[in-house]
């Protein structure tokens, strides 16, 4: 396309700041609290859109927060894209372990990103990789270069489970009618090596309640005489994993689709140095099921990982007691063909059956969603595959991620659209955790590959 790096050359530093400026805005939806900002960033989007190019922008009111649609239409029979990304941010949580306010982002340089990265919660996941996709709209309408139809959907409670967003894609079929799926939600290999997500793993959560007697009690009056809840639950859990780190939930697996020797070879081939991955982590050996990698582990394999656990006294100095009650957060990560309904449920009953004579057990389901995996020989694939090509001057490499944005299953099955993931975040942005970031240099490289695959998608929907 015509003049992309210097129109980003041009307009630097108004991306930064106007995307700073929508960083300021505390978006957290699993938090009532900020309710007011999640709704002011939803207003964010919508204006930005609007300056952007959209025709047609709005803020659909949902159960939930809002969902901002906008779309621009240049001729009927040219094809549909559709956005998707979500505005609102995960929790900012430890606060003490931030260098600088997660909500005052400051542009930092790193030894990675020499020419600076945005420090903030929702930099990279997924304000900044969204608004690469306003850019890159504005870019294409201002030079008078967007080649075919697009349509902008960004949710604010993808944090929280997407549930707005599944009613308003089941009740808006036609709005929503596209010939593929664009979102930049995910992660690459490495700064220069690009690659193109290929899969989601699912999720299944849950959350533990086991309740023994009726009321805390004394540790030395009561102790070895019945059930202590927390040492229940911790002896549960313990046996969810056998000694070679498989799950031992019966029909966990039964579903589970095993790669062939070949795609396991395929996937081998992407860079990886198990060296740099240890360093990164402070860690002196991974850790998991046995007979897989340590790629294939965190990517086409499921697994079962206790994400919080409380119960009892945890305050200064020593108080003896018995708990009455223990609890913990379970997730399950699914690949696809697991059906995350019938694995809370098998969980569910497994939970149960373990369950020893003296507590009793409560499980409430939290939200989960399907995996999802896309073939590279799609049109919507061969596009992006170029658009990086031409951006970075390599082919990008086909990966499954670990990580699971369940809604896209979902647009799948009601508007029989596959999805693209071009992300362009990196492991060590620290998504989720404390100082989040997104190096500048993915942020532009993310406007100036965007436009790039609307183009070889239209002309290669063309042939
Ligand atoms: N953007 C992430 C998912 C992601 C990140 C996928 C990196 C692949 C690579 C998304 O915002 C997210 O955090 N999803 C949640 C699930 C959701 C139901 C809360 C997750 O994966 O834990
Ligand atoms: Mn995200
Ligand atoms: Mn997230």
């Amino acid at each position: 396309m015509e003049n992309i790096k210097s129109y980003i050359n041009a307009n630097k530093d108004r991306f930064l700041n106007e995307l700073i400026a929508l960083l300021k805005i505390p978006s957290i939806s699993a938090d009532s609290a900020y309710k007011n900002d999640v709704l002011k960033s939803a207003e964010f989007v919508r204006d930005s859109l609007k300056e952007a190019g959209c025709d047609n922008v709005e803020i659909c009111e949902t159960e939930g927060y809002p969902i901002v649609y906008g779309d621009k239409t240049i001729d009927p029979n040219l094809p549909t894209i559709l956005v998707y990304g979500h505005y609102d941010v995960q929790p900012a949580d430890p606060l003490e372990l931030w260098d600088s306010s997660p909500f005052e982002p400051v542009i930092k340089n790193t030894d990675l990103h020499p020419e600076g990265a945005i420090f903030a919660r929702g930099a990279c996941d997924d304000k900044g990789q969204m608004y690469m996709h306003v850019k890159a709209l504005e870019f294409m309408t201002s030079t008078n270069q967007l080649p075919c139809n697009v349509k902008f959907m960004i949710e604010g409670e993808e944090e929280v489970g997407s549930s707005s967003l599944s009613t308003f894609v089941k009740e808006n079929q036609e709005k929503l009618a596209n010939d593929v799926i664009l979102i930049s939600d995910t992660g690459m290999i490495a700064k220069d090596i690009p690659s193109i997500t290929t899969g989601l793993r699912g999720l299944s959560y849950v959350e533990v309640e086991v309740t023994g007697p009726n009321r805390d009690l004394h540790s030395g009056l009561y102790g070895g005489a019945v059930a202590n809840p927390i040492n229940v639950l911790t002896k549960m859990i313990a046996t969810f994993h056998d000694e070679n780190n498989h799950i031992t939930i019966p029909g966990f697996y039964d579903k589970v689709e095993e790669l062939s020797r070949q795609e396991r070879d395929d996937m081998a081939k992407a860079p990886f140095s198990l060296t740099n991955y240890k360093a990164a982590l402070d860690i002196d050996a991974v850790y998991g099921e046995e007979g897989y990698t340590t790629n294939e582990r965190n990517s086409i394999r499921p697994t079962l990982d206790v994400n919080g656990i409380w119960g009892g006294y945890t305050g200064e100095g020593a108080k003896t007691v018995i708990a009455s009650k223990a609890f913990a957060k379970i997730s399950m990560r699914l690949v696809p063909n697991q059906d995350w309904n019938e694995i809370t449920n098998l969980f569910k009953v497994h939970f149960e059956n373990i369950a020893p004579k003296g507590v009793t057990v409560k499980i409430t389901p939290h939200h989960g969603g399907q995996g999802y995996v896309t073939p590279t020989n799609s049109i919507g694939y061969k596009a992006a595959s170029k658009a990086y090509e031409t951006t970075f001057g390599k082919t990008p490499i086909p990966q499954r991620s670990g990580g699971s944005i369940p809604i896209v299953s979902l647009f799948e099955k009601e508007l029989k659209s596959k999805t693209i993931l071009m992300g362009f975040g990196l492991d060590s942005d620290a998504i989720h955790s404390p100082n989040e970031h997104f190096g500048i240099f993915n942020y532009l490289k993310g406007i100036e590959t965007i436009p790039l695959f609307y183009k070889y998608f239209t002309e290669l929907k063309a042939k």
